[in-house]
């Protein structure tokens, strides 16, 4: 089965600290590294990693940066044949910094990723025929978001919306075509327009707005799928010793809709990904800590 994967590409620049720094303060950090990220682009890389069929759309900078961003995408069997190249904006950039407990904070320029526009899905329309999973994130213009998601309802296809950054701006008249929605705990608050702290509430909530079933991603405590109020499913997560987070749940998501895409069932899917995020945060940096197929299975368990 064919998996479309639309969102956005950077390039990483993440400074190794230990701790973050207080407002106002300056601190010394004690590596700096240059990498492949970008949301999307980490979710389409994760299923050529783990050898899924899988098709890209997003927009880099018609720069040096950009095109090797998308050569690595290519050597690691993403179909990069629609990425749009722009001629005014250069390709995004993250400054990251990530701490001795392997926490990061990240802040986006957007560039060339905005984009990545209405107008731009609409051009593509032809690959939401021919896919059967269409994967999003929220590190494009929303219009986009919106547009991707009406044409896969169009099409009868399913669609998993990893809401990353968050945003109560998304349109939720879209929220009813979400198959699975798959946000961290602080992201399914946000999503809900609520101010609970209670996962199961504001998974509850989404399903009110529309969306079939909720994701919840919870980091060191595992992964819970809300059906509905009388049907969940929990997996742990594996325990290691996590370096670096970055990227730990685009590897969730991208692995669990490639082994959904491959036959699997919800909870065979969960501990597939649960697998592939938990050996990603052994390893330092974005597109390079995804585990391919072969480590997968080297891994055990
Ligand atoms: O989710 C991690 C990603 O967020 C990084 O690769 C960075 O580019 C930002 O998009």
């Amino acid at each position: 089965m064919k998996i479309l994967v639309i969102g956005s590409a950077n390039i990483d620049i993440t400074v190794k600290v230990d701790r973050f720094p207080e407002k106002g303060e300056t601190i010394m950090g004690k590596g700096l590294h240059y990498a492949f990220g970008g949301k999307g682009a980490n979710q389409a890389i994760t299923v050529g990693k783990l050898g899924g069929d899988i098709v890209f759309l997003a927009c880099v900078g018609d720069d040096a940066k950009g095109h090797e961003l998308v050569q690595n995408l290519k050597e690691n069997h993403v179909d990069v044949s629609h990425v749009k190249y722009s001629k005014n904006s250069p390709t995004g950039t993250a400054i990251i910094n990530v701490d001795k407990n392997g926490d990061n904070t990240i802040a986006v320029v957007q560039g060339a990723n905005l984009e990545c526009n209405q107008a731009y899905i609409l051009e593509n329309e032809e690959l939401f025929k021919e896919c059967d999973y269409v994967l999003l994130q929220l590190e494009i213009p929303f219009d986009a978001v919106e547009e991707a998601i009406l044409l896969a309802a169009k099409y009868n296809k399913k669609v998993i919306l990893n809401p990353a950054p968050a945003s109560a701006e998304l349109n939720k008249e879209v929220y009813k075509h979400i198959t699975y929605m798959t946000p961290n705990e602080t992201e399914s608050a946000i999503m809900a327009n609520s101010k609970e702290c209670d996962v199961l509430k504001n998974a509850q909530l989404l399903k009110e707005y529309g969306v079939q079933n909720v994701l919840v991603t919870l980091g060191e405590k595992g992964s819970l799928l809300y059906k509905d109020s009388n049907h969940q499913i929990e997996v742990p997560a594996i325990q290691v010793n996590a370096i670096d987070t970055v990227a730990a749940g685009d590897c969730y998501n991208g692995a669990f809709v490639k082994a959904l895409a491959e036959g699997m069932n919800e909870e065979e899917a969960m501990k597939y990904a649960s697998k592939a995020s938990a050996i990603a945060v052994t390893r330092c940096g974005a597109q390079e800590s995804i585990p391919t197929q072969e480590e997968m299975e080297a891994f055990g368990g």
